[in-house]
């Protein structure tokens, strides 16, 4: 092994294999893979386009200062050093902040270490039957987390994956890929003396396979089909400081508007435009709050993409203006595929700026999606971008709110229905992306990720001032820059609920915190059991919609009867109640690139019981949700980390009753939800099980103690009404039995403009306190945006079931409670 080191790199090289290795100044190490060939020779004939994932400009690489004495180069600032020891011949390049890398002895083998000394055992370069191969060692109860959508459970450890957009409507625990690639894995180190967590990124949008303990439990293996990599290793102490550094690099959703966190109703289709209009006033009737409906397929002319059906949707522009003063917002689907159609205005346009993807022999390519015969943009090219941008003036100039994008894997009927992973053009269909004209293959994860780019584009372009809510099914690393993400056509089973969860949190752990599920399930018909219990679950995560497929039932919360119909608003009413807290979990998100659905070993990352636990989940760092997966069950397993809990859910879940703080419960409104209930909490004690009871109309739900809630005190229904609530904010306090000091910052702005990106905002610190003294600090951080509450009403919950309710002025101020 022979090394060099220039101003910013440690290149290793042995025989014809070559790493170059760099350092950011935040620690993230990024090692560029070459196999030479007989053709290729030189280290400088690199094929390597522009990243999909990591921003230009975003990675910079650490000056690096050299040789033995560097201690006060390092000690200077953020200037990486690299290190020599002729004896043993390892070579090191250090980060200033601690972590490290080493290549030593014979074949490239380097060792990643994290700042207190957690490391990847033998982490070794090679060529493989295809292109570079990398393999590591795996501890003995080491784990994984991550990999984006994925189906199984939360630990990745003991599988295969492979990176490769796919529709594949059939998710069972062991099928392989969906429709969406992430190339990143955090290895959580548990058996090398020191923990840790390195997250290891493969920079590429080709096919590649992630073998992590499959073939061999001690060895993790990722093989690529090209003869370059692209790695960045990212050592952390946890997996949040890893997730923190990973969205560092590829980037995080920007703050949606905040009607898109409210409820959110779908099904293929709702049409004409009556049914929508009847849809709409069922929820507004019954005192069910809702925020959007979508229009899926069957609102185009003959599922031509950016148009509308003459007969279903005569006139789109009057019926999104009704849904517009009824408080909706409407997203409507668009997919890639173009009608070939000589009279369909985008195909003609499309093909006089030739946009439209070729073959290798020059034809335009024609494959089949919904409307048949169909072509598909080349959205790898940035005048391809920019002309699908253009087209959605058929949208938005008649009031479309939002786009979702799907069958952009892309999905193509003229491939092999039983191998999916062919259920997409073939390989001699050629994209114009960063490496020059290629093969689809090369780019095939990043084809949906650049539609999104052309639609964020329209967004960009047509609604400057507002911010934009986009869904979409495929995606690749950074997808999250773009989108919220679907996990897809699930089922309505419970398996398929139970799957959700751990499908979010590595998602979240992936940097696409802005996920959901259809609730409900896609394909088949949901029992009105499963549906409340979907609906109590995911009126915790972050994209909240029901949607299902065309030839079901109906799917409204209201299509199971009355008693469901009662979840339904509970839950809905929960999830309106919920929003200052979960807009504030955004904000930090957006901050540190920690997920607003966190898993349970975020809690304690001491405690193997939570390690690979995938039944139950964390909303930020406070609210513990257990969701229940069986049918007929009434009850079930609660574990609780350490510390204490309380029990919230038997008063969280509420409806049709006005209680006043300091009066009896008096009968309301449906629809109405309070929190402003004086019934006190039971306190657990945690790092032990409870066997909980769960009635059909709640799951369980516990507050860590020492926890503020910002709340409001009643749902709006749809988010301009939340003017309506605004005046009071209800800041629950869950007092601690033992000293505690918790800081929660509330965040808000005006909800829907991009003012808060030039600084208008306003973030308030909450500093809680006791138990000597139960104190709450409220101090404004930032304050470049002037709305606020009127009123605090803070509500401490003591231990012994004791509750005092206070109302304050909302002002900055140190506020006793006794
Ligand atoms: C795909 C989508 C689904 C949608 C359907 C019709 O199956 O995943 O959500 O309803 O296409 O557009």
């Amino acid at each position: 092994m022979t090394h060099t080191i220039s101003s910013s790199k440690l290149e290793v090289r042995d025989g014809s294999l070559r790493c170059a290795c760099s350092v950011s100044e935040n620690g993230i190490f990024r090692v560029h893979v070459q196999l030479l060939t007989s053709t290729v020779t030189s280290v400088e004939a690199s094929v390597l386009g522009d990243s999909y994932a990591v921003p230009a400009g975003c990675f910079q690489a650490a000056p690096i200062s050299q040789g033995n004495t560097s201690a006060s180069a390092a000690a200077k600032g953020r200037e990486a050093r690299t290190e020599h020891n002729p004896s043993s011949g390892e070579v090191v390049l250090h980060a200033a902040c601690g972590s490290r890398l080493s290549a030593l002895g014979e074949g490239l083998e380097l060792q990643i270490q994290t700042a207190s000394g957690g490391a990847l055992k033998g982490l070794s370069f090679s060529r493989g039957t295809k292109g570079v191969e990398i393999r590591w060692g795996i501890g003995p109860a080491d784990r994984f987390y991550g990999l984006g959508e994925r189906s199984g459970f939360l630990d990745k450890r003991g599988r295969s994956y492979l990176m490769w957009n796919t529709d594949e409507p059939f998710h069972h625990e062991l099928r392989d890929p969906l429709y969406q690639s992430v190339p990143f894995v955090i290895h959580r180190l548990t058996d090398s003396g020191a923990d840790g967590a390195i997250g290891l990124f493969l920079d590429d949008p080709g096919r590649s396979v992630f073998d992590l303990g499959e073939s061999d439990p001690g060895t993790a293996v990722i093989r690529t089909e090209r003869n370059e990599a692209v790695i960045y290793l990212l050592p952390g102490e946890n997996l949040f400081d890893v997730t923190s550094a990973y969205t560092w690099l590829t980037g995080r959703h920007e703050l949606p508007p905040r009607w898109a966190l409210g409820y959110q109703q779908c099904r293929y289709s709702y049409y004409p435009d009556s049914r929508v209009l009847e849809i709409a006033d069922e929820f507004r009737r019954r005192r069910i709050p809702c925020d959007v409906i979508y229009l899926d397929i069957h609102y185009m002319d003959g599922y031509r993409v950016f148009t509308w059906d003459p007969e279903r949707f005569p006139d789109p522009q009057a019926l999104i203006a009704r849904l517009h003063e009824h408080g909706f917002r409407v997203v409507t689907i668009v997919d890639p595929g173009v009608k070939i159609d000589p009279e369909y205005d985008v195909y003609l346009s499309g093909s006089a700026r030739n946009v439209f993807a070729r073959q290798a022999d020059g034809a335009v390519y024609a494959g089949e999606v919904w409307p048949g015969a169909a072509v598909f943009p080349d959205f790898l090219r940035q005048d391809t971008r920019a002309w699908w941008a253009s087209q959605h003036h058929a949208m938005f100039d008649v009031g479309v709110d939002g786009i979702w994008n799907d069958m952009n894997e892309p999905a193509d009927f003229t491939g092999d229905v039983l191998d999916r992973t062919k259920f997409t053009p073939p390989g001699d269909l050629m994209l114009d992306g960063s490496a020059g004209l290629r093969s689809i293959d090369r780019y095939h994860n990043v084809y949906g990720q650049m539609m999104c780019a052309a639609t964020a584009d329209a967004f960009a372009k047509q609604k400057p001032e507002l911010r934009p809510l986009m869904v979409t099914r495929a995606g690749y690393a950074g997808i999250q820059r773009y989108a919220a993400v679907w996990t897809g056509d699930n089922d309505s089973s419970w398996a398929h609920l139970s799957m959700m969860i751990p499908m979010l949190l590595n998602m979240g752990l992936s940097g696409i915190a802005f996920c959901g599920s259809d609730v409900g399930g896609f394909q088949g018909n949901a029992s009105g059991e499963l549906f409340a219990r979907w609906m109590l679950s995911s009126c915790f995560t972050p994209f909240f919609r029901a949607h299902t497929s065309t030839g079901t039932r109906d799917h409204e919360p209201w299509a199971f009867g009355a008693e469901v119909e009662g979840v339904c608003r509970r839950a809905i009413l929960l999830r309106g109640r919920l929003l200052p807290y979960i807009y504030s979990l955004f904000d930090e998100y957006r901050r540190t690139g920690r997920p607003l659905l966190r898993p349970m070993l975020s809690a304690d990352w001491d405690d193997p019981r939570l390690a690979g636990m995938w039944n139950q989940f964390l909303v930020g760092a406070d609210l513990l949700v257990a969701p229940v997966l069986e049918p007929e069950a009434r009850s079930r397993v609660v574990y609780l980390p350490a510390g204490r809990w309380y029990r919230w859910d038997e008063v969280c879940f509420v409806d049709e009753i006005e209680v006043q703080a300091d009066g009896p419960g008096t009968p309301g409104t449906p629809g109405t939800n309070t929190n402003t209930d004086n019934r006190g909490l039971a306190l657990y004690h945690g790092g032990q099980e409870y066997l909980v009871d769960a009635p059909l109309d709640r799951i369980p739900v516990f507050v860590r103690a020492g926890a503020v809630l910002p709340l409001y005190a009643r749902a709006p229904q749809y988010e301009a009404d939340s003017a309506a609530v605004d005046a009071e904010l209800v800041l629950c306090l869950f007092a601690d039995t033992e000293a505690f000091s918790s800081e929660l910052i509330v965040y808000d702005d005006d909800r829907e403009s991009q003012a808060y990106l030039q600084g208008e905002f306003r973030r308030e610190r909450l500093l809680f306190s006791g138990p000597a003294k139960y104190q709450l600090d409220i101090s404004t951080r930032e304050s470049g945006y002037d709305r606020r509450a009127e009123r605090y009403r803070l509500q401490l919950y003591e231990p012994g079931g004791k509750v005092l309710t206070r109302i304050i002025e909302a002002e900055d101020g140190v506020y006793s409670l006794e």
